[in-house]
C-alpha cells in the first residue's frame, strides 16, 4: 500500500482524461481551485492556466504575457515583479499567466499542459465557474466564453464555459464558499456526463454555454436540488428552429430560466464556436442526445 501510495504522489496522474483549466477571474480564485479539486480527484489529469489577475469582461483578447507589476497576483498569490508565467512550486499544476484568458488557455493548450502530459495534447477544455452569469447578451464579452471558444474554434479541443449567478471574488486560500462547491459538483456532473457520452465529446467548432442559478443559505443548497435545462444563448425569436426537447422546436433562452425562474436550474447552451451565437438544431441534437441522462424540462 505504502509504495503505491508513494507511486501516485510521484506521479501527478494516473488515469482520466487530459483536461485544460482556465477562467477570468484568475488562478487563485477559490470558485475555479473547488472544480479543479473536484475533478482532479476523480482522477482527471487537469492542468490549470489562467490569468495572474482578476481579467473579468475581457472577451476574446489576447497579448503577449508581461512580467507580473509590483502588487504581484491577485490575492497575494504571487510576489511582485514575479516572472510574465509562473507555476505553484509544489504543485505544477496550477499555473498563472499574466495576460487575458485567451492568452491563458492557449499557454495551457500549447506548452503547459502538454510538458506535464508527456507531450500528449488536451482532451477537453474547461472555463469557470465564472463568478457571476454569462448569459445572453454578456457572452461576447465574457472573458470565461472567451476561452472556451478559444480551445474549441481554434485548437479544436471541445470546451465547456461554466458560470454561477451567485457569489463573491474570494481567495483560493480561503474556506470554501457554499455556491463554489455546489457549482463545482454541478460542473462535474455536467463534465462527466459528456466525457461518459463517448468521443468526440462535442461536434466539431461547438462549445457548451453553462450558466447555474442562485445558491443561498436555505435554498438550491446542493446539487441535487438543480435541474439541467437545455437552452440558447440569444433569444431566436427570428431564428431557424432549434432541435427537438421537451415537445418544442424552440429551446427556452438562458437569460429567462437563470433570471426569472425561482426554481434550481443550470442552463445548458449549444453555442457556436465561430461566432460565440446559439449553434444549429443538427448539432444542437448532437450534443443533446449525449446530456439525455441529465436533462429536464421546465
Ligand atoms: C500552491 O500549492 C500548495 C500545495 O497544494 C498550496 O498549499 C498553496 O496554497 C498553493 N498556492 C497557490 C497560490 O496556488
Ligand atoms: C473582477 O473585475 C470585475 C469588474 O471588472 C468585478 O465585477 C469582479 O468582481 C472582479 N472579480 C474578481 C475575482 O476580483
Ligand atoms: C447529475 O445530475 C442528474 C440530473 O440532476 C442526477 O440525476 C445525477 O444523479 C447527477 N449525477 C451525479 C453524479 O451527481
Amino acid at each position: 500500500m505504502r509504495s503505491s501510495f508513494l507511486l501516485g504522489a510521484a506521479l501527478p496522474f494516473t488515469h482520466g482524461i487530459r483536461i485544460i483549466q482556465s477562467n477570468d477571474d484568475g488562478w487563485a480564485e477559490v470558485q475555479a481551485r473547488t472544480f479543479f479539486s473536484s475533478l482532479s480527484a476523480t482522477g482527471h489529469q487537469v492542468v490549470l492556466s489562467a490569468p495572474a489577475e482578476n481579467q473579468s469582461g475581457t472577451g476574446s483578447s489576447d497579448a503577449t504575457p508581461t512580467q507580473v507589476d509590483a502588487d504581484g497576483c491577485q490575492y497575494q498569490s504571487c510576489p511582485g515583479g514575479s516572472p510574465a508565467t509562473g507555476t505553484n512550486s509544489s504543485d505544477t499544476r496550477l499555473n498563472y499567466v499574466n495576460s487575458y484568458p485567451v492568452t491563458s488557455i492557449k499557454t495551457g493548450i500549447d506548452t503547459t499542459g502538454p510538458n506535464l502530459w508527456n507531450g500528449a495534447e488536451a482532451e477537453l477544455a474547461v472555463t469557470g465557474p465564472n463568478v457571476g452569469s454569462n448569459v445572453g447578451p454578456q457572452a461576447p464579452f465574457s472573458g470565461t466564453i472567451g476561452a472556451a471558444v478559444y480551445a474549441a474554434h481554434t485548437a479544436g479541443i471541445p470546451a465547456i464555459a461554466f458560470s454561477g449567478r451567485t457569489g463573491d471574488p474570494t481567495a483560493w486560500n480561503q474556506p470554501v464558499p457554499l455556491q463554489s462547491q455546489v457549482y463545482a459538483d454541478l460542473a462535474l456532473n455536467v463534465t462527466s456526463t459528456i466525457i461518459k457520452s463517448g468521443t468526440p465529446y462535442l461536434p466539431s467548432d461547438v462549445f457548451l454555454n453553462v450558466n447555474f442559478g442562485e445558491v443561498t443559505s436555505s435554498k438550491c443548497t446542493k446539487a441535487s436540488d438543480f435541474k439541467f435545462i437545455a437552452t440558447r444563448i440569444n433569444t431566436g425569436l427570428f431564428s431557424a428552429p432549434d432541435a427537438d426537447y421537451c415537445g418544442s422546436t424552440r429551446l427556452p433562452w438562458e437569460a429567462d430560466v437563470i433570471y426569472l425562474r425561482s426554481a434550481c436550474y443550470a442552463t445548458i447552451s449549444v453555442g457556436d464556436a465561430n461566432d460565440k451565437t446559439t449553434a444549429d438544431a443538427a448539432r444542437q441534437k448532437v450534443v443533446l442526445d449525449k446530456l439525455k441522462p441529465i436533462l429536464s424540462c421546465l
